[in-house]
């Protein structure tokens, strides 16, 4: 009975496919699904959704169209007793998503409304939590990751907004899958289109901030940290990959979760690990840092480090933002550490002059004509208690001037500094006025970290060289 039952159905299609070929009779269908409204106990639901899935994903588009359409009214007349069958539905309905031509247009229109009552499904508040007990989540996420490889935007688009829509409303039933989740999400994060980029970081962000969120401090500090070492290793593989996507991932990071956190973390694992490229990495923080939108409020922070707080956060961001010594400058400019700043200028007599640590300088300088110094600027004329931090800014700024060629650059700050009232002749500094004093920051425990941080960049670089010229033999 059973069998005969499922043959016939076979049967029905082709035959129903056959008089529609020939007569375009689409009555037959609407009289069919009629029949089924009326009684639906009368068709055995489980076999036949499971023959209209396998009919869906035909090549035969107009097979293929039937048997979307059927699935929609299935989802209608069954409803939430339909989603035990939920991976199949999604195997079937998700790659049609991508359809944008006219003659697919009724595929791609069922797919969307089958997408959208099963989420009304799921999502209606009275039976959510009985609902999603009768999916079974572990085959659906191996369809969802399945496609999240599909060469279609649409498709990637729609499986990320599931999976995002899964762990925002049963973070508990979905948190056995994070992590494996997690590796192919972080594969994502190189596709082409941005839309899916940043549709991926949400997913992430999402999976970090739900999942472990609830959990001790220190498990959640385990997870950011294992996630952000995996997304600089992703960036130390391929240079493409840095150079294109690591400032929008990093910037739409800080959107998402707490940027502080991510800078903190980030710096902590720049110090803790041996990281090759570890001056590139700080390099594109810091200019992240100290230019973009998303970063206004920790930038701002940082400004005062005659407060606690960011007193620390500067000190945790300093030990890694040694590694590249033009970033260190920008760093103490910000939190106007200008004494500091100095003495760092004078520590590049011993900095190897390259033309990218040029490059940086003149990035800095142009920095400062930004408006994002011009408070900077405005410290060189004030005039408040003895200006101590003024005639530091001053004597470190031509500091800088002196580290540079006669370039444009240089002319520009050198115009810039004949603006400044001269210093040089002044009565002695009163120290204890300087932001830098009043904070309770320890400098030569940080002239220290640098130097060494720098010690070891040298030999790196020169062992660099070394295996250039002698290349490994193996
Ligand atoms: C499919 O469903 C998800 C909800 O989980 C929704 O966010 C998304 O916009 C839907 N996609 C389309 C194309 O309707
Ligand atoms: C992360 O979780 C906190 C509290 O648990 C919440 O306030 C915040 O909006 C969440 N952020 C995201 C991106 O979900
Ligand atoms: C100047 O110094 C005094 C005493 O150190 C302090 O109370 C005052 O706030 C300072 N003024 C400015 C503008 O920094």
């Amino acid at each position: 009975m059973y069998l005969l039952y499922y043959y016939m159905f076979h049967i029905f299609i082709c035959v129903y496919i056959y008089i529609y070929n020939f007569f375009r009779c689409e009555t037959t269908l609407s009289q069919f699904l009629k029949t089924i409204k009326s009684d639906s106990s009368s068709v055995r639901m489980e076999d036949t959704i499971n023959i209209l899935i396998i009919h869906a994903q035909s090549p035969n588009e107009l097979i293929k169209s039937i048997a979307i359409t059927w699935i929609r009214e299935f989802v209608q007349i069954f409803g939430p007793n339909v989603l035990p069958h939920a991976s199949g539905i999604f195997t079937a309905i998700l790659p049609c998503l991508e359809y944008n031509v006219d003659s697919k247009k009724n595929i791609k229109e069922c797919a969307v409304s089958v997408n959208n009552s099963i989420m009304s499904l799921i999502s209606s508040s009275e039976h959510k939590s009985q609902n999603i007990e009768k999916i079974d989540l572990r085959s659906v996420m191996e369809v969802l990751s399945q496609y999240l490889t599909h060469n279609s935007v649409h498709t990637k688009i729609a499986v990320l907004k599931w999976i995002h829509h899964l762990f925002t409303h049963f973070p508990s039933e979905m948190s056995p899958h994070a992590s494996n989740l997690g590796a192919n999400l972080l594969g994502i994060l190189s596709d082409n289109s941005d839309e899916v980029v940043l549709q991926c970081l949400s997913v992430l962000a999402e999976i970090l901030n739900s999942t472990y969120n609830k959990d001790s401090n220190d498990f959640n500090k385990v997870h950011y940290r294992k996630f952000l070492l995996s997304l600089i290793n992703l960036f130390g593989e391929e240079k493409k990959f840095l150079d294109n996507r690591a400032s929008l991932i990093i910037r739409q990071l800080c959107v998402l979760l707490n940027a502080e956190y991510i800078y903190r973390t980030f710096s902590e694992i720049i110090d803790e690990e041996v990281i090759k490229f570890a001056s590139t990495m700080v390099r594109l923080l810091n200019m992240i840092l100290l230019t973009s939108p998303e970063l206004f409020e920790l930038r701002n922070a940082l400004r005062d480090i005659t407060n606690e707080h960011s007193a620390s956060l500067f000190k945790c961001l300093y030990r890694s933002w040694a590694h590249c010594p033009v970033s260190t400058l920008c760093l103490c400019l910000l939190t106007q550490s200008y004494q500091h700043v100095s003495q760092l200028v004078v520590l590049f007599a011993d900095v190897e002059i390259t033309l990218e640590l040029l490059n940086e300088l003149d990035k800095l300088v142009q920095l400062i004509e930004s408006p994002i110094f011009a408070s900077l600027r405005l410290t060189l004329v004030s005039k408040a208690n003895n200006s101590a931090d003024a005639q530091h800014l001053a004597h470190a700024l031509f500091g800088i001037l002196m580290l540079l060629p006669q370039t444009e650059a240089f002319n520009l700050l050198k115009n810039r500094l004949q603006c400044v009232p001269n210093y040089w002749g002044q009565t002695r500094i009163n120290e204890e006025n300087s932001l830098q004093h009043k904070s309770n920051i320890d400098f030569d425990v940080l002239l220290e970290h640098f130097k060494k941080v720098q010690k070891f960049q040298r030999t790196l670089r020169i062992q660099q060289r070394r295996n250039i010229i002698l290349p490994e033999d193996n």
